[in-house]
């Protein structure tokens, strides 16, 4: 049996993982949960998964939790300190990372020093300071399991090759909501119409990611740090229909991929339990009833924030923390109405053309180019604000 803390369990990715759970409870035992602001649902799966503890960002959601679960047997922390505790806890021997956004930066790099291997959903931490986060799990011994579904295919699709015949990596996107959107319509686009994906349900920060195509720039940053590749051979993909979840192009012209239908509790079973394969109650993939698979390149012109991805690592140290920073205020901005659809390429980008990037040879340094870039795109929110 594996003892699992998962962080962000109140999320998409955290009720998924829930749900594997609760289908081989002889597979695992669930010793930690942390939400963010959600305590009526963390207060539920306490009772449901019986935690040694659990943790919330902040003092007063701590106590709402208190509230609701008193007599509990079950360790309530709070703050980024109890964060770092619930990832860091000696019963565990994995842990799930799916916080949203860099907010998963301190306590994934707390679970890897404890020596936690880790079940990586939340993607930012990687584009923040992946190298960082690859060096001290080296250190540590522990391995980094992708649980993004292109990272998996890819993961999935180096099994028993090596690094050196890969000649690059292909990773494919969806698209988004807004694939076939005109670009002079764009800035017209609502926060209502950018979270329609296509074929994913996942939160909103994301879901608006993919309608940006900054999704697929953070992800060729955290496929770089993952397979230690550089950008110049990590390509990009339209794949609308999303069942082939990505590719790997050999020396030789192979191309090796894995299809599967939509459902992220496929990666994640297989982060949670590699090398084995869970036997997952889920319908087959019918291809004949699919058909036809479509594929075309992006279009960088109306979805300028992929290349900005590029770019960040192109320039490289602390470039890709400050285009992750700008890309969570602007698409926190855009969702809340203040903002335009198309103001976040804008505010990233302006974010980027002012930030002078610093090697990232530790957390702080990643931290306080976060927090810069965080308060730059923040007043270029500010002056644009409708
Ligand atoms: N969803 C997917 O299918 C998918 C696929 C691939 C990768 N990912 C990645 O996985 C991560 C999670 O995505 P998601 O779709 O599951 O997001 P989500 O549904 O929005 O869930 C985010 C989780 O993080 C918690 N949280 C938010 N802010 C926090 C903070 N400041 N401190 C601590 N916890 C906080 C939330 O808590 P509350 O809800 O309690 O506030 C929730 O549990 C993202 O990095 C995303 O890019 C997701």
């Amino acid at each position: 049996m594996k003892s699992i803390v998962i962080m962000g369990s109140t999320g998409s990715i955290g009720t998924n993982t829930l749900d594997i759970v609760e289908r081989f409870p002889e597979e695992f035992r669930v010793v930690g949960l942390t939400a963010g602001n959600n305590d009526e649902m963390l207060a539920e799966q306490i009772r449901r998964f019986h935690p040694l503890a659990v943790a919330m960002p902040t003092e007063s959601g701590a106590a709402r939790l208190k509230q609701r679960c008193g007599g509990q047997p079950v360790e309530i922390l709070s703050g980024p300190e109890g964060l770092a505790a619930v990832a860091s806890l000696p019963e565990a021997e994995l842990v799930v990372s799916a916080i949203v956004g860099g907010a998963g930066l301190v306590p994934t790099l707390a679970a890897i020093r404890s020596k936690k291997h880790i079940a990586l959903a939340n993607k930012e931490p990687m584009v923040m300071a992946g190298q960082l986060m690859q060096e001290e799990a080296r250190r540590q011994g522990v391995r980094i399991f992708p649980v993004d579904s292109e990272h998996s295919a890819i993961f999935q699709s180096l099994e028993g090759h090596r690094i050196k015949d890969v000649r690059r990596l292909i990773l494919t996107a969806s698209g988004g909501a807004l694939w076939n959107v005109p670009k002079e319509q764009l800035q017209d686009v609502t926060p209502e119409r950018a979270l329609q994906h296509p074929n994913w349900k996942m939160g909103a920060k994301i879901t608006i990611d993919s309608a940006t195509l900054m999704n697929k720039g953070l992800e060729v940053v955290e496929a770089r740090w993952l397979f230690d590749i550089p950008e110049s051979r990590i390509d990009v993909l339209i794949h609308r229909e999303s069942i082939i979840h990505s590719l790997v192009e050999y020396e030789d012209r192979s191309m090796i991929s894995q299809l599967g239908l939509p459902d992220m509790r496929t990666p994640i079973s297989y982060a949670l339990r590699y090398p084995d394969r869970l036997p997952l109650d889920l319908p087959s993939l019918d291809l004949t009833e699919i058909g036809t698979l479509t594929f075309c390149k992006p279009d960088h012109d109306r979805f300028p924030c992929l290349r900005l991805g590029y770019e960040s690592l192109r320039i490289g140290g602390t470039m890709p923390a400050a285009m992750n920073a700008a890309n969570e205020i602007a698409v926190d901005a855009f969702l809340n109405g203040g903002i335009r659809f198309t103001d976040i390429s804008d505010i990233i980008q302006s974010t980027m053309q002012t930030h002078v990037p610093q090697a990232v040879r530790s957390l702080e340094a990643a931290l306080e180019a976060d927090r810069w870039a965080r308060e730059k795109a923040d007043s270029l929110v500010h002056a644009l604000a409708r």
